[in-house]
């Protein structure tokens, strides 16, 4: 059985807000962010929710497919930025897109999340009974930052972006090679608390949590971990490095993906990016720099695809596919 993404749709809000707007804003400057990140713009959410861009970025994975919502079977969306507690995010999409009869879940594993859905969904694919499943990365992260904070507030954007993965018959083809990992002892070093336990029995008056990061701990993490998931997840599916087309990879930082490039022995030509105009939007990344490539005929039949995701947890994922 081959599980294939067969359509991918995304989604940014309106607003646009580069490096210069923000300088205006807090102590910062377009040469910083630029030099340490690559990053030059990202999308920031007004009227939009994380609900809404989820659900936009799923009817253009729809078309793309030409898949009806009734033939969904399964919807996950990863996500750290779900509007409500409750009902989750996928049975949100779920009740917008008329998907009637899809079990619907979210997954939450921050810039690995999309990693973490795919990887699930093509387990639930591959055992039979499902045969086509909704993947979903959508995020508004602008509303967990502190944006007093300038080391993490210009780092990150909102959007959303999805795929379409089908079952069908034949070897091959599909996705080959799936790894993924978690390392909760150092979970502290990327980490945005929720609320605290609150009721009658306790006195808690503590603020709202926002977005914390030790960056370079993160940095080092990615370029260390990463280039170590994409070798497992190429040999799991029995390709040499060489033989890839494209690597995709989570969107935080520039010099992180040159890094991994360089580890790989691989041309920066093979890594496609869009954190310039996107900034870091977690677990939309992936999906939506999927969709960005995809609609620009940058893949084609037989192309064969690494995407890989790492961030919060901490956790990461890498699978490789053939298109
Ligand atoms: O999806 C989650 C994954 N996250 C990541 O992958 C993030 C990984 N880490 C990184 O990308 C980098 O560590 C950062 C881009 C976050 C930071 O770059 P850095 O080279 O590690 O900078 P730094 O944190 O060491 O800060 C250097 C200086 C500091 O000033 P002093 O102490 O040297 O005077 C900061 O206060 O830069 C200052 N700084 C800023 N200056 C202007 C921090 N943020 C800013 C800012 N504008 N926005």
């Amino acid at each position: 059985m081959n599980i294939k993404i067969i359509g991918t749709g995304s989604a940014v809000p309106k607003l646009r807000v580069t490096n210069d707007d923000l300088s205006k804003m807090m102590d910062t400057s377009d040469e910083w962010i630029k030099s340490r990140t690559g990053i030059e713009a990202r999308h920031i959410a007004v009227e939009e929710t994380t609900t809404g861009l989820a659900v936009e970025a799923a009817k253009k994975a729809l078309a793309m497919a030409a898949v009806s919502p009734e033939e969904l079977d399964l919807i996950i969306a990863a996500t750290v930025t779900a509007d409500k507690f409750f009902p989750n995010l996928s049975c949100e999409v779920q009740s917008a897109l008329g998907a009637v009869h899809a079990v619907s879940f979210d997954i939450s594993a921050a810039c690995s999340g999309f990693l973490f859905g795919l990887d699930t969904a093509a387990r639930y694919l591959k055992q039979g009974g499902y045969n086509k499943a909704l993947i979903i990365g959508a995020e508004t992260l602008s509303k967990i930052m502190d944006w007093n904070d300038r080391s993490t507030c210009v780092l990150f954007g909102d959007g959303a972006g999805a795929a379409i993965l089908s079952a069908e018959e034949g070897e091959g083809e599909g996705i080959l090679g799936m790894i993924q990992g978690s390392d909760g002892g150092r979970g502290m070093v990327l980490n945005c608390s929720n609320r605290p336990v609150n009721n009658p029995f306790v006195t808690n008056d503590a603020a709202l949590s926002y977005t914390s990061m030790n960056g370079q701990e993160v940095y080092k993490f990615a370029v260390k971990t990463v280039p170590e998931a994409i070798t497992q997840a190429v040999e799991a599916a029995g390709f040499s490095m060489d033989e890839i087309d494209l690597f995709i990879l989570h969107q935080a930082n520039y010099r992180i993906i040159e890094s991994v490039a360089k580890r790989l022995h691989q041309p920066m030509e093979k890594f496609p990016t869009n954190l310039q105009e996107c900034g870091n939007i977690s677990a939309a990344s992936v999906p939506i720099l999927l969709d960005n490539v995809n609609n620009h005929g940058r893949i084609g039949k037989g192309n064969k695809i690494v995407l890989a995701g790492f961030g919060a947890g901490l956790t990461w994922g890498a699978t490789v596919l053939v298109w």
